[in-house]
């Protein structure tokens, strides 16, 4: 069976393009794939965490990842900190990495744009080392990504292949990306231009999973659009767009046939529409996470912790005893 690996950081609650962007394709496939998904804690003290945020949003991580229908009896749900051989490739892998590769990914020189040198962590900057670690541990044959993470599993793609060069001999396998058509990149509300992000300042510019339906309905209604009043699918349009792109991704109904739908409709009502569909769409997911996030089930989610990091460990550090034997290590 091939195997798929894909991670979400916790750095703060879920958001809407984290759902179209990955966790709804994740449960497409989970029934033809062997899957490996992971909460990326490790990724998300590369911004500075309050320890409580991080502990709880982990924990929530967890929970909407099954709230959203992955099915912790096939899946391997784990957490990337309880199997240290992810740190440990990644320090292997730091030196199959280059500074200046690392210095032209686009997400590296976003978030550190606005800090002096001397305030950007080693580890922002070696962020993208440690996502090829989580990749290639598991020799997955596919990675399912949103948009953003284009570049970074390219760069894990050039660090297998050098690394499988330099030492000759096929490590790692080389693993494809997967993106879907639909929902891979979801905009912030209120700068259409940007990406729809967690860790968006402006609570106004995500939805979270967890958002309540007023909440939700709020948001759209404030959505940042333009003054044409006619909703088109067009790179003009991008507040527009974007929200067609949300709508399409709750109903499955095409751009052609939403313009068609809301021919004749103002922005307003197309704003409440788009609300309404996806504050259904949220409200059974976060009906099963309630029933999830009770004192009761906390037994449960550990077992599902235990499960997942068992499995897990059992592929990398096999892995891992490998890579070390290849560059020499003495192996015990
Ligand atoms: P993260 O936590 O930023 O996002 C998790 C997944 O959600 C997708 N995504 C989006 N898709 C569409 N529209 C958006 N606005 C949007 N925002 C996020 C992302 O593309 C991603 O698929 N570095 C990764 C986590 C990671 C990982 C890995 C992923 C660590 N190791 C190994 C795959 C394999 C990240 O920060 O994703």
């Amino acid at each position: 069976m091939k195997r798929i690996l894909s991670g979400i950081q916790p750095s703060g609650t879920l958001t809407l393009g984290n759902y179209f962007g990955a966790l709804k394709n994740w449960v497409k496939i989970q029934h033809e794939y062997e899957c490996m998904y992971f909460i990326a804690d490790l990724h998300s003290i590369t911004v500075t965490q309050a320890p409580n945020n991080l502990r709880e949003n982990t924990k929530k991580a967890v929970m909407q990842y099954i709230a959203c229908g992955l099915d912790p009896e096939i899946n391997t749900i784990f957490v990337q900190s309880h199997v240290h051989e992810h740190a440990e490739l990644a320090w292997v892998l730091n030196n199959s990495a280059y500074m200046g590769e690392l210095s032209r990914m686009t997400q590296f020189k976003d978030k550190s744009k606005s800090q002096k040198e001397d305030a950007i962590k080693v580890g922002l900057f070696d962020y993208p080392v440690l996502m090829a670690a989580d990749i290639l541990l598991y020799d997955p044959d596919l990675v399912p990504v949103g948009q953003d993470q284009r570049q970074h599993l390219e760069i894990a793609r050039v660090i297998a292949r050098r690394f499988n060069n330099q030492y000759g001999k096929e490590i790692f396998k080389i693993p494809d990306g997967y993106i879907a058509e639909t929902g891979a990149k979801i905009m912030s509300l209120q700068d259409p231009l940007k990406k729809m992000s967690k860790s968006d300042a402006n609570p106004n510019g995500f939805i979270s999973l967890l958002d309540d339906r007023d909440t939700i309905i709020k948001k759209f209604k404030k959505a940042v659009t333009d003054s044409e009043n006619i909703v088109r699918y067009s790179d003009e349009q991008p507040g527009i767009k974007n929200l067609i792109n949300i709508y399409s991704c709750v109903t499955e109904k095409t751009p052609k046939e939403i313009e068609k739908e809301f021919e004749s409709v103002g922005y307003g009502n197309f704003k409440m529409a788009v609300g309404e569909v996806v504050a259904d769409c949220l409200l059974k997911i976060q009906t099963k996470y309630d029933e999830l996030n009770k004192p009761e089930n906390e037994g449960m989610l550990r077992n599902i912790y235990e499960k997942g990091a068992n499995r897990a460990e059992e592929i990398a550090s096999k892995k891992l005893r490998e890579v070390y034997d290849t560059v020499g290590f003495v192996v015990r």
